[in-house]
C-alpha cells in the first residue's frame, strides 16, 4: 500500500479507503449488512494497509432521516484491536441540524454507535448552499471548535455537493484539516471539479475522494463510443484501472475511497492503489483518457461550457447547473442506472433554480457565447426531469 500525507496534517493516509455505504447485503436490503462477509472483507483490507474508514450516519438506513446500520456495523467490525490499526471517518447529517445543540446530540450519538471515544476524521455531510447558511448561522465553527478541543474529534472536515462558488465560500469560512469531494474522469467541470481540488489544496487541506468510479458507472455497462475508445487505445489496461489511476494521479489527492463489496474488486483496487503515485501517468496515457472524456461528451446535448455569462436569470433559474445534469444523464445513462440519474436532478438543483422556473424572457441567450438556443433546451431539461 502506498501512504500520502493527508494535506497540512502529518497524518499517513492509505491511498486507497474503505467506503462503508455500499457494503453487501442479504436479499438485496440495504439495511441488512452481511455481516460476516463484510468483515472479513474490512479485515482483509485493513490487513493489507488500508487505515482510512469511511462511514456516515445514514448508510444502510432507510432513508436520510434516521441513522443507518454501517455505523453500529463499524464499530462491531473494528473490535478486536482493528479501531487501533485505523483512522475512523463519520458525518454529522447535516440537514437534520436545526439546533446548536443538534450538533453535540448527533456527535455523541455516533461515538455511541460507533463504539469509540473519538472520531479521527470527522465531516459535516453533504454540503450544499442551504444547508451550510444554516449551519453557519446556528455555529457550526464552534460546534467543531469544541469538538476538537474536547477530543471527541481529532480533524475537521466536509463533504460537498454543489458548485465551485460554494466550495471555495466553505474552503474559506473555516480552518478544515480535510475535505471530500467527488472526482473522476468525468467530473473535472462538475461540482468542486479540478479547480476545486487545487483550491483545497493550496490551502493546505487534505482531499479524500468519494464515488471515484461514479458509484461503478464508470466501470459496467459503458456505451459503445466508450469501448470503442478503450479498444482503440496502444495502452491497455480494464476501465477499473484508468478511472482509478486518473484520480491518484493528483497530487492533491490523499485518500480514494471505493465503496467496496466483493473480494475481487478489494484486491483488484488494492493492486491499483499499490501501483498509482502522483504524476505518474505518461502523457500516451493523458491523452487516452482525453479520447475517452470525448466519447463520453459526443453523448453530451447542451454545448454549454460552463461560462456563467447567462447568469443571473431574472427567474432564479440556475442555468448552467441545469445543463449539466441534463448533459451528465445522457452522458451515463443506461436502462439500469435512467431512475438513478433522474434522481440526481432533484437531489442537486434547488427546486427554486429548476427549469421550470424559466419565464421564457430569452434575457440568457443575448449573453451566451455558445449562441445555445435556452429557452428551448431548458423545455427539454424540464420534460426529462418531470
Ligand atoms: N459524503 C458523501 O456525500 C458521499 C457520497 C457518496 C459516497 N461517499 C463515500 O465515498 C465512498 C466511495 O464512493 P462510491 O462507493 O460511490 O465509490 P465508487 O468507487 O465510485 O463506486 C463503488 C462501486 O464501483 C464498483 N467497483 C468498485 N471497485 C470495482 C472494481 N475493481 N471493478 C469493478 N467495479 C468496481 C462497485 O459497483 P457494484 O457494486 O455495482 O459492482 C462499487 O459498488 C462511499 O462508499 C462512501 O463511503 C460519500
Amino acid at each position: 500500500m502506498l501512504y500520502r500525507k493527508l494535506g497540512k496534517t502529518n497524518e499517513k493516509v492509505s491511498a486507497l479507503g474503505f467506503g462503508c455505504m455500499r457494503l453487501p447485503v442479504i436479499d438485496g436490503d440495504i439495511t441488512k449488512i452481511d455481516e460476516e462477509k463484510a468483515i472479513e472483507m474490512l479485515h482483509h483490507a485493513i490487513d493489507e494497509g488500508v487505515n482510512y474508514v469511511d462511514t456516515a450516519y445514514p448508510y444502510h438506513g432507510t432513508g436520510m432521516g434516521s441513522g443507518g446500520q454501517s455505523e453500529p456495523f463499524v464499530g462491531r467490525a473494528l473490535k478486536d484491536g482493528y479501531r487501533e490499526k485505523v483512522n475512523l471517518a463519520t458525518k454529522l447529517p447535516s440537514w437534520l441540524i436545526k439546533t446548536r445543540e443538534d450538533m453535540d446530540k448527533y456527535l455523541n450519538e455516533q461515538l455511541e454507535r460507533l463504539q469509540t471515544d473519538k472520531i479521527d476524521f470527522y465531516l459535516v455531510h453533504a454540503l450544499n448552499k442551504g444547508v451550510w447558511e444554516n449551519l453557519k448561522k446556528l455555529g457550526i465553527d464552534e460546534f467543531l471548535n469544541s469538538a476538537i478541543a474536547d477530543g471527541r474529534i481529532r480533524y475537521a472536515g466536509f463533504s460537498f455537493h454543489d458548485d465551485l462558488v460554494v466550495f471555495k465560500d466553505i474552503v474559506d469560512y473555516y480552518d478544515w484539516s480535510f475535505c471530500q469531494i467527488q472526482y473522476n474522469y468525468l467530473d473535472e467541470n462538475f461540482q468542486a471539479g479540478t479547480e476545486g481540488l487545487k483550491y483545497a489544496g493550496d490551502k493546505g487541506l487534505g482531499v479524500v475522494i468519494m464515488e471515484p468510479l461514479r458509484g461503478g458507472k464508470l466501470v459496467r455497462d459503458l456505451p459503445e463510443t466508450v469501448t470503442n475508445a478503450f479498444k482503440q487505445a496502444e495502452i491497455k489496461k480494464s476501465p477499473v484501472e484508468w478511472a482509478l489511476g486518473w484520480v491518484w494521479n493528483h497530487p492533491e489527492v490523499s485518500v480514494v475511497l471505493s465503496g467496496m463489496n466483493v473480494m475481487e474488486h478489494i484486491d483488484e483496487n488494492l493492486r491499483i492503489a499499490s501501483a498509482s503515485l502522483p504524476n505518474s501517468l505518461t502523457e500516451k496515457e493523458l491523452e487516452i483518457m482525453v479520447d475517452v472524456q470525448k466519447a463520453y461528451r459526443t453523448r453530451t446535448k447542451v454545448n454549454c461550457t460552463g461560462c456563467q455569462y447567462c447568469m443571473p436569470c431574472p427567474a432564479g433559474v440556475n442555468i448552467p447547473k441545469n445543463f449539466t445534469q441534463y448533459n451528465q444523464y445522457h452522458m451515463l445513462v443506461t436502462p439500469k442506472t435512467e431512475g438513478e440519474l433522474k434522481a440526481h436532478y432533484n437531489a442537486f438543483v434547488d427546486i427554486s433554480e429548476r427549469a421550470d422556473k424559466c419565464k421564457e424572457c430569452g434575457k440568457c441567450e443575448t449573453h451566451c457565447p455558445q449562441g445555445i438556443k435556452i429557452r428551448k433546451e431548458l423545455k427539454n431539461v424540464k420534460e426529462l426531469f418531470a
